[in-house]
C-alpha cells in the first residue's frame, strides 16, 4: 500500500529541477539518483565547470530527454535568470568552491564569490521571478566550527556558526542569506548541513579518494598533524536520499543536519584503506598540521530522522569497499583528472 501511494506521489508531483553544481561529486550523484528514481522529473544541470566540474561523470545521460546541461556561473545574474526561466520548479544548489586547502593556500576570493555571492544571486533571481517553489541549499557541518575530541556533544541545527577556515566562512555567508531570504521575503528555502561525503566521482583532492589513489600507486599518504582529527563519514548515496526527502517533504525555512553516524580519526581511515588494498602502514606519513584545522566534527542528525524518517542505509565498512572498488575500476577517470590538474592541484600529480 505504501509503495503504491509513494508511486502516486511521484507521478503527481513531477518537477523540473535545477541542479546547480551538478557536474561535481555530490551533484552528479544526485542527478543520477533523480533520473533513476523519478521517471517523470526533468533535470537541468547548471555548472560553471571549474577544475572540479566534470561532465564525464554524467556521460551515461547523454541523449536522455529528461537531462540537459547549461554552462553558467551562479554568481552571474543574467545567466541565472535565463536558466530559471526554462520552466524550473525547484533549485538544489551544490555549486561551490569546496576544497578547504585551496581556500587557505591559493586564496579565498573565489570562495566568497561562489559560496556567498553566488547564493545571493540565485536567491535574488528566484525571488524576482516568483515561480520557484523551493530552494535547497547544500551546506556543511564546517560552519559550526570544531569540537574537542573528548567533548560528548554533537552539532545540532541551532548550534552557533563558528567557521574557522575561509571555505566554511564563505559557506556560512550563503546559509545566512538563505535564512534572511526566508525571513524577509518568504522565499521557500531549506538548508542542509552534512558531514564528509565519500563515494564514486569524488575529485581526488579529497581525503578518501586521495588516499585510495596514493595507496594504489604505492605513494605516501600524508596525514596532517597527529592524524587524530575526527570526521563523520556519510556515503554519498545516503546523502542523496536525504536531500531528496528534504526537497520534497522538508519544511520551508528549516535547517536539517545530515550525518553518517560514523565518526573516525583520519588515521583510522588511512589504515582501513591501506588494509583494504593490501598495502603497508609504512605508507602513512605525518606532515605539518593545516592552519585552522578543525579537531572534530560530530553531527546530530536526529531532526531529519524524527521529522522525515531518514537514516543512513549504508555502513561505512561496506560502502568504503564499494568506493575503493569504484576507484580501482575507474583509474582512467582519476588519471585524466590528474593530467588536467597540472598547475592547479600540484599535490595530485
Ligand atoms: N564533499 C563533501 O564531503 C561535502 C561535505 C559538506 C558539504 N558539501 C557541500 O556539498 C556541495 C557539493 O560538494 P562536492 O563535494 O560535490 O563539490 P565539488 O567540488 O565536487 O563540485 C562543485 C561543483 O560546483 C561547480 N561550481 C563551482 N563554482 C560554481 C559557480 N560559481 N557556478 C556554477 N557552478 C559552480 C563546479 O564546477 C563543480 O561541478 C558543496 O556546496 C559543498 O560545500 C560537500
Amino acid at each position: 500500500m505504501n509503495l503504491v501511494l509513494s508511486e502516486i506521489f511521484r507521478y503527481a508531483d513531477f518537477m523540473k529541477i535545477l541542479v546547480a553544481g551538478g557536474a561535481g561529486f555530490i551533484g552528479s550523484n544526485f542527478i543520477h539518483y533523480l533520473i533513476e528514481n523519478y521517471l517523470e522529473d526533468e533535470v537541468v544541470n547548471f555548472d560553471k565547470l571549474t577544475y572540479a566540474g566534470n561532465l564525464e561523470n554524467l556521460k551515461d545521460l547523454a541523449g536522455n530527454a529528461r537531462y540537459s546541461f547549461v554552462k553558467g556561473d551562479i554568481a552571474d545574474s543574467e545567466a541565472v535568470e535565463k536558466v530559471l526561466k526554462q520552466g524550473i520548479d525547484v533549485v538544489v544548489n551544490f555549486a561551490a568552491e569546496t576544497h578547504v586547502d585551496r581556500s587557505i593556500h591559493i586564496g579565498s576570493r573565489d570562495f566568497v564569490l561562489t559560496n556567498t555571492l553566488g547564493v545571493q544571486t540565485l536567491l535574488d533571481a528566484e525571488r524576482q521571478l516568483g515561480t520557484i517553489k523551493r530552494h535547497v541549499q547544500i551546506s556543511t557541518d564546517e560552519v559550526y566550527g570544531s569540537l574537542e575530541l573528548e567533548d560528548a556533544r554533537q552539532f545540532h541545527e541551532n548550534w552557533p556558526f563558528q567557521p574557522n577556515v575561509p571555505y566554511a566562512a564563505a559557506k556560512a555567508g550563503g546559509d545566512l542569506l538563505c535564512r534572511a531570504f526566508f525571513k524577509t521575503f518568504g522565499l521557500d528555502v531549506v538548508v542542509t548541513h552534512c558531514s564528509n561525503n565519500y563515494g564514486p566521482y569524488q575529485y581526488p583532492e579529497k581525503l578518501i579518494p586521495f588516499f585510495i589513489d596514493r595507496a594504489m600507486n604505492d605513494q605516501p599518504l600524508p596525514l596532517y598533524g597527529d592524524g587524530k582529527n575526527v570526521r563523520d563519514w556519510l556515503y554519498v548515496r545516503d546523502h542523496c536520499e536525504a536531500i531528496d526527502l528534504v526537497l520534497r517533504q522538508g519544511k520551508a525555512g528549516e535547517v536539517y543536519n545530515i550525518g553518517g553516524h560514523f565518526e573516525r580519526p583520519n588515521l583510522e581511515i588511512a589504515r582501513l584503506i591501506l588494509k583494504a588494498l593490501g598495502k603497508p602502514e609504512s605508507l602513512i606519513t605525518f606532515v605539518t598540521d593545516r592552519p585552522g584545522h578543525d579537531r572534530r566534527y560530530a553531527i546530530d542528525a536526529s531532526k531529519i530522522a524524527k521529522e522525515l524518517g531518514w537514516k543512513p542505509r549504508y555502513h561505512f565498512s561496506e560502502a568504503v569497499k564499494e568506493t575503493i572498488q569504484w576507484y580501482r575500476d575507474n583509474q582512467d577517470w582519476v588519471n585524466r583528472i590528474k593530467a588536467r590538474a597540472k598547475g592547479i592541484n600540484a599535490h595530485l600529480v
